[in-house]
């Protein structure tokens, strides 16, 4: 079996671990651990004979109207899709129309996928991604006002005028630092019309204050469309579900090239239900600093891992040693599967990602990780 080139592959995880699928602890794909929420689950069972049955509303009306409310925005702004994976497909084929298109390495391997696929003119421009673990800061600190962030910041801001036939993929937060550039600094790419695509699938993660979403500048900007996903939030990467925010015209464009029923019926009122869960939504706010800082400090405490505390439900790892012999040992001796960055372009075998998860999961994996690193400090 390949190695994976995404994280959840538990059917290769298991065969290296030598056990079944479902006893392994997945810190590899960014999902909520605490989904999905019971509502979801509620409103699947109740409605799940006649939503298996029926086709889908081509439409979408229900969906796109709900989630038009849950961003201030008319629904021929929005356009669900079989994830946001399926929608970077479409913005791919508009961005192949560009006479180049900036792309921020390392990033999520599907912007390569899709981009390759429309044949697209991609210029890559690599980010320091050693720098954020030199500067010892967590990404708020970061964010302050220090050498790196001007760096960081400085990758979009120093980037060429976008002209009208320019194009870039921003993904913010960024998989896979969890850093988060300030909503302005993208906002200073829209004025000259060339498509700016922004990812914001882990935005939610972030408690509304604290968010850097250009969702508000949609409508103000016909050269911007941002993808949104529900599937990491919500834990139904397995029912897809992800959605555009995009001017109408490209929403109509992007319509005609599709099947008609790209989002399953079970996924649309899923993501109806799970939108109005405020409940799970403060509960996810609530755990995630916590979680995340616990187990920030436990990575700290070993010698020979540095990690970088960014914004995001994951956590990315520098280690001394090589990660894949690591993910290797703790598949077979903790079943415990961490993301190795080999598909990551520019951060090979000395990074990790791990998904921050419940509390108790979390030291199972500092346990298992202190097993093989001594503390700081000891001889
Ligand atoms: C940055 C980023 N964008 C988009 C996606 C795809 O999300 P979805 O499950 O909604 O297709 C992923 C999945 O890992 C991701 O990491």
């Amino acid at each position: 079996m390949l190695r994976p080139k995404h994280g959840g592959n538990l059917s290769w995880a298991a065969a290296v671990a030598g056990c079944e699928p479902q006893e392994l602890l997945d810190f590899s794909a960014s999902i909520s651990p605490l989904g999905p929420p019971a509502s979801v689950l509620q409103a699947l069972h109740d409605n799940l004979a006649v939503l298996l049955s029926a086709y889908p509303n081509p439409d979408y009306g229900s969906l796109r109207s709900c989630l038009a409310d849950y961003h201030g925005l008319e629904s021929e702004w929005v356009l669900p899709g079989n994830g946001a994976a399926e929608l970077l497909t479409w913005a791919a084929r508009d961005l192949a129309g560009c006479d180049r298109v900036y792309f921020l390495t390392p990033g999520f391997g599907d912007y390569g996928r899709s981009l390759r696929a429309f044949g697209a003119k991609v210029e890559h421009r690599p980010l320091a991604v050693d720098s954020l673990f030199d500067s010892g800061l967590s990404d708020l600190e970061v964010r302050a006002g220090t050498d790196v962030a001007a760096n960081w910041g400085d990758a979009i801001a120093t980037l060429p005028p976008l002209g009208p036939q320019d194009g870039m993929v921003l993904n913010n937060p960024h998989n896979p630092t969890g850093y988060l550039w300030g909503a302005e600094v993208v906002r200073s790419r829209l004025d000259q019309g060339g498509l700016v695509v922004v990812d914001e699938a882990f935005m939610d993660f972030l408690p509304p204050e604290q968010q850097q979403s250009v969702v508000g500048w949609v409508q103000a900007f016909p050269n911007l469309v941002v993808l949104r996903s529900l599937t990491k939030f919500y834990s139904l990467a397995g029912l897809r579900l992800g959605y555009a925010l995009l001017h109408p015209q490209r929403a109509e464009r992007w319509q005609q090239w599709r099947d008609p029923w790209p989002v399953n019926g079970l996924a649309a009122i899923a993501a109806e239900v799970a939108l109005k869960d405020l409940a799970f939504q403060q509960q996810t706010w609530d755990w995630l600093p916590a979680a995340r800082q616990v187990l920030v400090s436990g990575l700290r405490d070993l010698a020979g891992l540095e990690v970088y505390s960014g914004c995001a439900n994951f956590l990315l790892v520098r280690s001394r040693h090589s990660c894949v012999q690591l993910q290797r040992q703790l598949l077979q001796r903790d079943q415990i599967l961490i993301r190795d960055c080999l598909s990551f372009e520019g951060l090979g075998d000395r990074f990790f990602r791990i998904a921050v998860r419940r509390p108790e999961e979390n030291q199972r994996l500092l346990t298992a990780l202190g097993n093989r690193f001594s503390a700081v400090g000891s001889p």
